[in-house]
Formats: structure tokens, C-alpha cells, sequence
């Protein structure tokens, strides 16, 4: 009986220090442009380890990169003191890094730079360097390996009785290789074998995705994925290990690839801790039934922060990026220069200004817009019965757009194809796509993977055409 070994999984908590900002104009723009959490990482982070804490029969977190936001020690230090805590309490913690947890040199692609938010702008703060990050976490994950492959700072450790898991450090720039090179490759396989010779289950964990949330994603951003993912698929579909957790996306996805031999693998990815609906994995393995079964947690509150009334999701998903422009929507026809306001960092408030009446008869349009509309300009408004039609005239376009980005990040996208709202859009992009294709639109067909069209693409953001569900799965190990 080798029995049980579950495990909590995070990624891309990318906590910000509280000593990194006060208060005021600049801070409040940064969080309001990103499209995770800044101000409230730290409580986010302090809600999951709560629950964390709280499960006495889990020993084990594991942290996937994109710890930190900006790569500066502030951040680091209380996010180590944060592990430092989890480990006193009885916990194993396994960290890796990416990209935003450090500051190029200027003589890379890595952007990133630390600086604290003052009341008026920013000031520059000690940074953390790429080559410093191993010593910097070594308690957490390379103490405890059974190897360490020193140059990429990854490493593989026994999770539990009959199942490890190799953390593979990818924290390359991400505009250039952000993966194993030869070395480490050859390392990796060495350590998938001699874990199988001795009856171990292997997992994986790295920070980019080796299967693109949507092919689009892989059409457009390649750089983004796990660089060499194709070797590591093949080399997981070789070796039969089933699973690599992911982060990097921010999006909460589950998905199979399979080879032409019928051999497959799930990239498990994780959503952003800090999303506004950020969730952790609780997966545990079967190591006698040979069987991982993956679950996801949420909080529900966020102790010490005012949320005036919110829930911790309401709350998080009316800071920025879609959730800011829908909060304050009704301002469109009551008070245009307050929408505007209100909108500023998440739309180009300064060039709608510079088109004010325009722009506010334009947006005003679009608002009062039916789902009918669409129905309409897609040419699926004859085939819908009687009551669908009625749907369609009292549904509002923006309402359905609202709902499908509210699922982006946390995955399980909404209108599987019975519903009106899929039938209306569906027969609207194809449309689009006889548009497209008849006009040769090049800027369009650009955006469009090989071989897939805007219909494709647009399903994928329609519902979970993947594995059912994306906060959930059961799956065999052999
Ligand atoms: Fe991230
Ligand atoms: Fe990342």
C-alpha cells in the first residue's frame, strides 16, 4: 500500500509589498491597466494560506512563479518570510520562478524594473537578479530534491509515497527561450526514467503552458508557451507522464494533447491566485489506483480589506481590465465624462475625450443594442422560435459580451451550443468569416490560425469545448 499524497498548488500570486506604494493617482493607474489584483495580493495570498493552513491532512504547497509582481526585494522578502511561516506550521513548500520575479540586466528582453509608487509617481527599489533567485529560495524546493539540475534551477522531488513531481524552472525572459535547454532536457528524461525504474508516478510543474489555452493564443503569442513544448510533449507522450501543471496564462484551463499513436497527457493550467476569481488546485494521487484527481479552490473573503459591502469576486472583478468598464457602464447614459473617469487606464479615455461627442454617441449606440441586433446581422434571426426572438429583443449585446469575459480567466465559458446567446454569435461569426474570406481582409485573416477561421475562435470563448471542465478532473496515471 503505498496509499494517498495530495497537494496544494499556486501560481502567479505575484504579490506586491505593502512598503512598495501608498495611496494615490500612480499605484491606482498601474493596478487599474493590469488585469490582476495588485493592492489586495497580499490578502489574497493570506486568504489561500488560510485554507491551506486550516486542512492538517495537507502537507505539501507548491508555488509555480510569478511569486512577485515586479521583481524587487521588497516583495521578495515578505513573500520568504510568508513561506518561512508555512514551513514552521508543518508545511513542505516547493517554489519555482518566472519572469516577474526578477529585473533584467538591461542587456536582455526583460522588462520588468522594481520601483515603490509614491503619491505622484515612482521611485526605483532594490531588484532581485535572475541569478540571484536560486540561492534566494533554495530552503523551498532544491534543499529537499532528490536532484537538482543546478543550471536551470529545477528539480524533482518525492511528493509522497510512489509519486514525485519535477519542478522545472523556466524562467527564461519570455520574449526569447524561456525553457530547458539541452542539458536540462537531457536531466529531465534521466529523472522521468529513474523515477518510473523505481515505481514513481512523475508529474510535472512549470511556469508556461505546454498546450495553449486556445490555439489562437499559440497562433499569435508562441513566445508565450513553454519554450521547446513540442519536445516536452513528445517526451511526456514517450514516457506516459500524464500531467504538467501550468501557470503563466492566468487562465484556468484544462486540456488533453494527443499524439498520432493515441498517446496524451493534460496541461492542468491554473488561474492567477490573484484574479479576481483566483483559484488554487487541490490535487491528490492515487498512488495503489494509479489515479490524480484534480479539484480547485477559491476564496470566499478577503479578511482586512474593505470591500464596501462586495464579495471578494465582485469586489476583485470591478478593479480593471473588462470587470471596470462593465461596473460602471450605466455612467454611459448618465454621466458620460464620469464613465470616462471612472474607465481611464482601462480604455484610452484621452483619445475619447479627443472625440468626445462621437465617441459618446458611438458607445451609446453600441450599449443599447440587442442581442436581436446580432441576430440580425448574423442572419440566424428567421430560425429562431417565437420566444427565442422575444429573448433576443429584451437581452442586452453587452450583457452577453460581459458575461463571456467574466469567464476568460476562470474558465467554463458560458453559452454551450443550446443556448440562444451560442446560436446568435455562432451564425454572426460565420458570417463574419464569409466576410473575411470574400473581401480578403488580411488584417483579419492575420489574427486566424492556419486552417481554423473566427467561428473556431469564438467557440472557444463560448463554452468548454475541452475537457467538460476546467476546475475539475479525474484522470489515470498508467
Ligand atoms: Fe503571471
Ligand atoms: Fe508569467
Amino acid at each position: 500500500m503505498k496509499g494517498k499524497t495530495s497537494f496544494y498548488l499556486l501560481t502567479d500570486t505575484h504579490y506586491v509589498s505593502k512598503r512598495n506604494w501608498v495611496d494615490g493617482k500612480p499605484f491606482t493607474m498601474r493596478e487599474r491597466g493590469d488585469q490582476i489584483a495588485l493592492k489586495t495580493s497580499p490578502e489574497i495570498l493570506e486568504a489561500f494560506l488560510e485554507k491551506v493552513l486550516a486542512d492538517k491532512d495537507t502537507d505539501t504547497v507548491i508555488f509555480t512563479g510569478d511569486n512577485v509582481n515586479n521583481g524587487d526585494m521588497n516583495s521578495h522578502e515578505d513573500f520568504r518570510a510568508r513561506l518561512a511561516q508555512l514551513v514552521q506550521a508543518g508545511k513542505k513548500v516547493y517554489v519555482t520562478t518566472a519572469t516577474h520575479d526578477y529585473c533584467g540586466m538591461g542587456d536582455d528582453e526583460n522588462f520588468f524594473s522594481s520601483c515603490v509608487y509614491t503619491e505622484t509617481g515612482s521611485e526605483p527599489t532594490p531588484s532581485m537578479r535572475k541569478a540571484e533567485l536560486f540561492d534566494y529560495y533554495y530552503d523551498y524546493g532544491p534543499k529537499q530534491a532528490l536532484s537538482v539540475h543546478r543550471e536551470s534551477g529545477s528539480y524533482i522531488v518525492q511528493l509522497g509515497e510512489g509519486v514525485r513531481m519535477v519542478l522545472i524552472n523556466d524562467n527564461g525572459n519570455g520574449r526569447s527561450h524561456c525553457g530547458l535547454f539541452e542539458d536540462g532536457v537531457a536531466w529531465l528524461t534521466k529523472q522521468i526514467k529513474a523515477a518510473k525504474d523505481s515505481g514513481n508516478y512523475v508529474l510535472l510543474a512549470v511556469h508556461h503552458p505546454v498546450i495553449a489555452p486556445w490555439e489562437t493564443y499559440r497562433h499569435l503569442v508562441e513566445f508565450e508557451l513553454y519554450g521547446g513544448y513540442r519536445e516536452l510533449s513528445k517526451l511526456m507522450c514517450e514516457t506516459g507522464v500524464r500531467v504538467v501543471f501550468t501557470g503563466h496564462t492566468h487562465v484556468q484551463n484544462i486540456r488533453k494533447y494527443t499524439d498520432e499513436a493515441g498517446r496524451w497527457f493534460l496541461d492542468v493550467s491554473t488561474t492567477a491566485a490573484v484574479s479576481a476569481k483566483g483559484k488554487m488546485r487541490f490535487v491528490t494521487v492515487d498512488a495503489d489506483a494509479g489515479v490524480c484527481d484534480v479539484q480547485s479552490v477559491g476564496i470566499e473573503r478577503l479578511p482586512g480589506v474593505d470591500t464596501g459591502g462586495l464579495s471578494a469576486y465582485d469586489y476583485l472583478y470591478g478593479l480593471n481590465f473588462a470587470g471596470r468598464v462593465e461596473k460602471f457602464f450605466p455612467l454611459l447614459k448618465t454621466d458620460f465624462d464620469r464613465f470616462l473617469d471612472e474607465t481611464d487606464g482601462v480604455l484610452p479615455a484621452e483619445k475619447l475625450r479627443g472625440h468626445k461627442t462621437l465617441a459618446k454617441l458611438g458607445l451609446r449606440f453600441a450599449a443599447s443594442r440587442k442581442l436581436s441586433f446580432a441576430a440580425k446581422l448574423g442572419k440566424s434571426w428567421r430560425s429562431l422560435t417565437p420566444e427565442q426572438k422575444k429573448q433576443a429583443k429584451e437581452t442586452g449585446l453587452f450583457d452577453v459580451l460581459f458575461v463571456i469575459f467574466r469567464h476568460i480567466y476562470p474558465g467554463n465559458a458560458p453559452y454551450t451550443p443550446d443556448t440562444l446567446e451560442y446560436m446568435v454569435l455562432h451564425a454572426l461569426t460565420q458570417r463574419a468569416d464569409r466576410f473575411v474570406e470574400k473581401h480578403k481582409i488580411e488584417k483579419v485573416q492575420k489574427l486566424i490560425p492556419p486552417g481554423s477561421s473566427l467561428t473556431e475562435i469564438a467557440e472557444d470563448f463560448l463554452y468548454n469545448n475541452r475537457t467538460g471542465d476546467d476546475d475539475a478532473i479525474r484522470f489515470s496515471l498508467n
